[in-house]
């Protein structure tokens, strides 16, 4: 379970912005035990997002960025440290949250707005409102109208995740999680998803915590990346990313990129994780 100390509610470092809520994390470690002993997959991790932040967390297959984006939920009891969450001590499941997957987990019988109306229709928020709000959030990820009533295998893989962060938005949560969400797509529609995704982002500033194995895709979306290392996975580096926004699709034309885009190599390569 987590440790509660203290007063249920505490100040962060970083007031709240528009949107989002902050997010704090404090020496969250996370030990598995197996038959062949326990496994630390996460060791002393600390962050704190500011509200309305886009944070992305970057690293090797298997460091634990699933399970900190679980634990960071309330899906996942953290093992030692704490989870500072709107100025709430974690104690439960994340309700005021979207979470996207890297599989779309769409309902194969839904249409794809029905697919979005049923996190409205769990949350027993008003249909009529959340359908309006639904068709406008699939607007704008570029989901024409003639493919809102499409059945998720009609859809193509691109439209699938756009659908499923449609889903993760329609109840206005303030904070969102997603773990690798374009991770299946091919390069020209990752571009096209990030810049939508990145606007939608602009426009409610919810806070974002984004799972990706990409450099150009965390450069390309994030105010701060922060770097893992595996075994146990720990947070290695931190950097700001001081790009103007709506960033550019050619990011790589941006010589401050490639300064970012080195220095995330740089950590992977004094991992180990890459060799050259
Ligand atoms: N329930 C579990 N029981 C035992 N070990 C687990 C469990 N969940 C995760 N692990 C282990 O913890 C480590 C981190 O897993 P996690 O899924 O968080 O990695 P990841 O960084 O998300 O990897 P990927 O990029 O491949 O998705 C892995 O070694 C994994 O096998
Ligand atoms: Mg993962």
């Amino acid at each position: 379970m987590l440790t509660v100390q203290g007063p249920a509610a505490i100040e962060t470092q970083q007031p709240v912005t528009a949107g989002g809520a902050p997010i704090v994390a404090r020496g969250v470690g996370k030990q598995f035990a197996g038959k062949s002993g326990i496994f630390t997959a996460l060791e002393d991790v600390s962050f704190d997002i500011r509200g309305g932040e886009f944070v992305s967390l970057i690293g090797p297959s298997g460091c634990g960025k699933s399970t900190l984006m679980l634990i960071t939920a309330g899906l996942v009891p953290a093992s030692s440290g704490e989870l500072v969450v709107g100025g709430q001590f974690l104690q439960r499941p994340l309700t005021d949250v979207g979470i996207v997957f890297q599989d779309h987990l769409l309902l194969e019988f839904r249409s794809a707005l029905d697919n979005v109306l049923l996190q409205a229709q769990i949350r027993r928020l008003p249909l009529a409102a959340a359908r309006g709000e639904g068709e406008r959030i699939l607007g704008k990820l570029g989901i024409p109208e003639l493919a809102r009533d499409r059945y998720p295998r009609q859809l193509s893989g691109g439209m699938r995740q756009r659908v499923s962060i449609a889903r993760a938005l329609i109840h206005k949560p303030s904070i969102l999680l997603m773990d690798e969400p374009f991770g299946a797509l091919d390069a020209i529609t990752r571009t096209q998803i990030r810049h939508d995704l990145e606007l939608l982002w602009m426009e409610t500033r919810k806070t974002v915590l984004f799972i990706t194995h990409s450099i150009e895709e965390a450069i390309g979306l994030s105010d701060r990346v922060l770097v893992m290392s595996p075994n146990p996975g720990r947070i290695v580096d931190e950097i700001a990313i001081d790009l103007p926004r709506p960033r550019p699709a050619v990011l790589g034309e941006d010589a401050s990129f490639n300064a970012y885009a080195e220095r995330i190599h740089r950590a992977f390569l004094r991992m180990g994780v890459i060799k050259y």
